[in-house]
């Protein structure tokens, strides 16, 4: 953050008050409001922080405009093309590409903590065999405070960095025994001989009665999906995430929050709910209905998978996922896929009408991922879940800065009331 010795000023009520502005490396200015209700007594108001940067940050970079998403400035689509998964979570977590021999001590630490803790097969079992993974995992990840005891002093940066690598390397284990036990079939412990991803592919797909032999085409892709999901700024689970620590509370209780949040449709959800809304469309006819109810204001349906409330011009997550898409799809012979057919028509047709191009609504992330998703076997429940365990190290990383930065002070945000004023309390009788 650079002190500009720029700055505005504010007229209220006659008087006037210098705002101090900060100039980022990259994006636009920001005004320091900080001092305002002390100075002026007012506060300011911006629900859904559409115009408030909540923090300063030195992990990720959007420019919405360009559609440019940078992580510790390298752009996603190199990330995505040369890196992978575990290489990008170093990144993301301590700020510089690894050395070839940094990487290898980095994953040897992640594959040695792929296990859960036994008891908490147990834990599992106290969910409702149809319950939802999200759901599962909401609960799970929460509950790992009270099994990892050694990694919840957050003023201890050991414990931070353990319960980092801890959370990184449980979450595929934890995601896939959550869909396990969804399905019936016994959990499958992880194998640290096989990449991450094509760990939690085995994890997923094996089962004791047969071979399952994880085929590196779609292990790839897998990895890709993780990676361009690793870290988005201070999107909501992870505002969430940086609300819930700033009172302090275990990594392991935030990351949860960030989780519910996440599980939300307008957000991680949008995954699931995209690919059922394909599944209810069905065939390509139907496309133009549905083209009309997202225009219709007074139909609260909306095309998922479309739209970004930071990319304006276009997703580079979605960029590089159609592509992956293709290779998939390609590779598993299924070309043909009605689903598939309904995604692209849909998608020209939403680019060339005048209501998206108008209101800048692109295909997102979520677009892809779900089409990927159900072409490698996973069902629709898994897909928020395979989101949550991708962006866990941005969650990780995000919380981990905001620890290490003494200026941290719990999140308390104010409001513009609109209640009634005080009044005298009414006896029952009396009302
Ligand atoms: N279909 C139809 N209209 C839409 C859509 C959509 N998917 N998205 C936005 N609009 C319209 C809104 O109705 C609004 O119109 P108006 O100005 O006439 O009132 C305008 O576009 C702006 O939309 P907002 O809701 O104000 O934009 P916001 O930035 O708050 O929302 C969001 C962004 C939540 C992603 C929204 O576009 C949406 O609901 N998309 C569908 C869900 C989805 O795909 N979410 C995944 C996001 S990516 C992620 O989390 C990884």
């Amino acid at each position: 953050m650079t002190d500009t010795k720029k700055s505005a000023t504010l007229s209220l009520n006659g008087e006037s008050y210098e705002l101090p502005i900060f100039s980022p490396t990259a994006g636009p200015d920001v005004l320091d409001i900080r001092k305002l209700y002390g100075q002026a007594g007012v506060f300011t108001y911006d629900p859904g922080f559409t115009s408030t940067a909540s923090c300063d940050s030195t992990i990720t970079f959007i420019d919405g405009d360009k559609g440019e998403l940078l992580h510790r400035g390298y752009p996603i689509d190199q990330l995505a093309g040369k890196s992978h998964y575990l290489e990008v979570c170093y990144l993301l977590l301590y700020g510089e590409l690894p050395t070839a021999a940094q990487l290898e001590d980095f994953e040897a630490r992640v594959t040695r903590h792929t296990m859960v803790h036994e008891q908490m097969h147990n834990f599992f079992r106290g969910f409702r065999r149809d319950a939802h993974p999200m759901a599962t995992l909401v609960g799970v990840v929460g509950a790992m405070s009270a099994f990892y005891h050694d990694s919840t002093d957050i003023s201890d940066p050991w414990q931070r960095e353990v319960a980092s690598i801890r959370l990184i390397a449980k979450l595929p284990t934890i995601a896939a025994m959550a869909y396990k036990y969804s399905i019936g079939q016994p959990f499958v412990y992880p194998r640290n001989d096989l990449d991450y991803a094509a760990n939690f592919l085995h994890m997923c797909f094996s089962v004791p009665a047969e071979q399952y032999e994880v085929n590196p085409i779609l292990a790839r892709a897998m990895d890709r999906i993780f990676t361009l999901h690793a870290d988005h700024e201070q999107n909501a689970s992870t505002s969430t995430v940086r609300l819930a620590s700033s009172s302090g509370a275990n990594p392991f209780a935030c990351v949860a929050a960030g989780i519910a949040c996440l599980w939300g449709p307008a957000h991680g959800g949008a995954n699931q709910a995209c690919l059922e809304m394909l599944k209810e469309i069905g065939s390509v006819d139907r496309i133009p209905e549905y083209i009309a109810r997202a225009k219709d204001k007074s139909d609260p349906f909306r095309l998922m998978g479309f739209g970004h409330r930071v990319y304006k011009n276009t997703d580079p997550r979605a960029t590089v996922l159609k592509q992956s898409a293709d290779e998939v799809l390609d590779l598993l012979g299924i070309e043909d896929n009605p689903l598939l057919q309904v995604a692209k028509e849909l998608e020209q047709t939403a680019l060339n009408d005048p209501y998206f191009i108008e209101k800048k609504l692109f295909p997102n992330v979520d677009f892809y991922s779900g089409i990927i998703l159900e072409a490698m076997g996973f069902p629709t429940s898994m897909f928020t879940p395979i989101f949550t365990l991708s962006r866990t190290v941005g969650w990780v990383s995000q919380w981990k800065e905001m620890i290490a930065d003494p200026q941290n002070k719990i999140g308390r945000p104010r409001q513009l009331y609109l209640g009634e004023t005080a009044r005298d309390y009414i006896d029952i009788e009396n009302r």
